[in-house]
């Protein structure tokens, strides 16, 4: 049984302000690390007054991040890349300047940017003198970041309460750590939930040597395996073959052919709860595979390969599926077609099918990205979603899913 440590595979922006409550910085990083956080810094230039970059960077095993271009090399800080890459961005300390320029839009440094850039929650824990913290200009900006959904972490309103006379100053680093703990396991909607994913392409034998196959890396299933883990539930992901590594703290089965990642998923879905096949799947494979390897010479004639069709997985095991299981596929098109995937989410018995189209740029095989509509098999028109990230696409379905549990019960 694989423990996670309560931050384990998280990704988290750390943006680091000019305080002198900066030098506590080193200690919230070392914590966020413990807990198993995988942590980058971003600092403003006035940060870097406080605290040494060098620290930051040893701590963290990362260069610090603060100017838009690598002064040696001249390359390029993607601050929508950090947005992309982050589940959760922390200001801490943030001065009253930074809340300011947060609050009006203001990205004149890289810490903004990426703040302007993020797709993750935010959480911004105030550093600054009692004067500057109650002055109305402050009140009125940290008031309008709480209305952006923005969490403001404060002495007071923490797990260490430290009193009123506190204000300003910055929560203490444990304590931080606490909260971004709690944001975490509050979002373990899944708890309990035992999930079941097939994944990446399969490879059907011709000879020894030879396969039929198709492009997909597995990366979009290995994104769904990670969503719904982090959303608490117990996941067996099925893989076809993929050059990607196993998901941590994921049940995951490497299969190679189409008849073995149903072998492989049988037992694992009787038992699941919610089920999504994402696999790229062969619809046919050699009636027999050469044993060795075909040579030019050995043929003649034009070489003829007899294919026998594989089983549908999806509609193989969605046709067993009890009334408290949720089945849900994907339709890979080559234009948007949306009337298809809703042939194949009815023909396969499917709760949902996700479609997405090669057409659209930035989607489908091998990419990071993917652009999906999700069809509702109770719901006429399928709900669009804008071209992202597959980590982020993984968690738009698994907000989907707890969407669809909640209705159930
Ligand atoms: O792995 P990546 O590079 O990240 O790419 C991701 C992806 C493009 C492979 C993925 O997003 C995707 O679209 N997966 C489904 C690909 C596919 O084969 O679609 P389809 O329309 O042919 O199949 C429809 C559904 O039936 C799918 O849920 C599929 O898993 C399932 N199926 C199909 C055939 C078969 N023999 N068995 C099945 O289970």
């Amino acid at each position: 049984m694989c423990i996670m440590e309560s931050l384990v595979g998280k990704h988290i922006v750390l943006g680091i302000t000019g305080s002198i409550a900066a030098y506590k910085s080193a200690y919230l990083v070392r914590a966020l690390i413990k807990k198993g956080a995988d942590v980058q810094v971003v600092m403003t230039p006035s940060a870097k007054e406080f605290i040494a970059p060098l620290t930051l960077s040893t701590l963290t095993q990362k260069p610090v991040v603060s100017e838009f271009f690598d002064r040696r090399d001249g390359s390029w800080h993607s601050h929508v890349a950090l947005g992309q890459w982050a589940d959760l961005m922390l200001i801490a300390p943030a001065s009253a300047s930074t809340i300011a320029k947060m609050a009006n839009g203001i990205a004149d440094n890289m810490l903004l940017t990426t703040y302007l850039s993020m797709k993750a929650p935010t959480f911004v824990a105030p550093a600054m003198d009692l004067d500057m913290y109650r002055h109305e200009a402050t009140t009125d900006n940290l008031n309008t970041l709480k209305s952006r959904g923005i969490t403001i972490i404060e002495p007071g309103n923490g797990f260490l309460a430290s009193g009123l006379e506190g204000k300003g100053r910055m929560e203490e680093p444990e304590a931080i750590v606490k909260h971004i703990e709690a944001f975490f396991s509050k979002s373990q909607q899944l708890g309990n939930k035992k999930v079941l994913i097939t994944a990446g392409p399969t490879y059907e034998a011709i000879d020894t040597v030879r396969f039929i196959g198709n492009h997909s890396s597995g990366k979009m299933g290995i994104a769904l395996a990670e969503a719904f883990r982090d959303a608490g539930a117990e996941v067996t992901l099925v893989l076809g073959p993929s050059a990607l590594p196993d998901p941590e703290c994921v049940h995951c089965i490497r299969v190679t052919t189409a008849l073995e990642m149903l072998a492989a998923s049988e037992r694992p879905f009787k038992e699941c709860d919610i089920a999504i096949f994402s696999a790229a799947v062969a619809d046919f494979r050699p009636k027999k595979a050469f044993q060795g390897k075909i040579k030019r010479e050995m043929q003649q004639d034009p070489l003829i390969i007899e294919l026998e069709p594989n089983p549908d997985i999806a509609a193989t095991l969605s046709a067993q599926k009890r009334s408290d299981q949720l089945t849900g596929g994907f339709a890979l098109e080559t234009e948007v077609n949306v009337l298809e995937a809703q042939r194949k989410l009815k023909s396969k018995q499917l709760d949902f099918i996700v479609l997405n189209s090669l057409s659209e740029a930035g989607s489908g095989f091998g990419v990071d990205t993917n652009r999906i509509r999700i069809i509702d098999k109770e719901e006429k028109d399928p709900i669009v979603y804008p071209l992202t990230d597959k980590k982020e696409v993984a968690r738009q379905i698994v907000d989907f899913v707890v969407g669809k549990q909640a209705h159930a019960y």
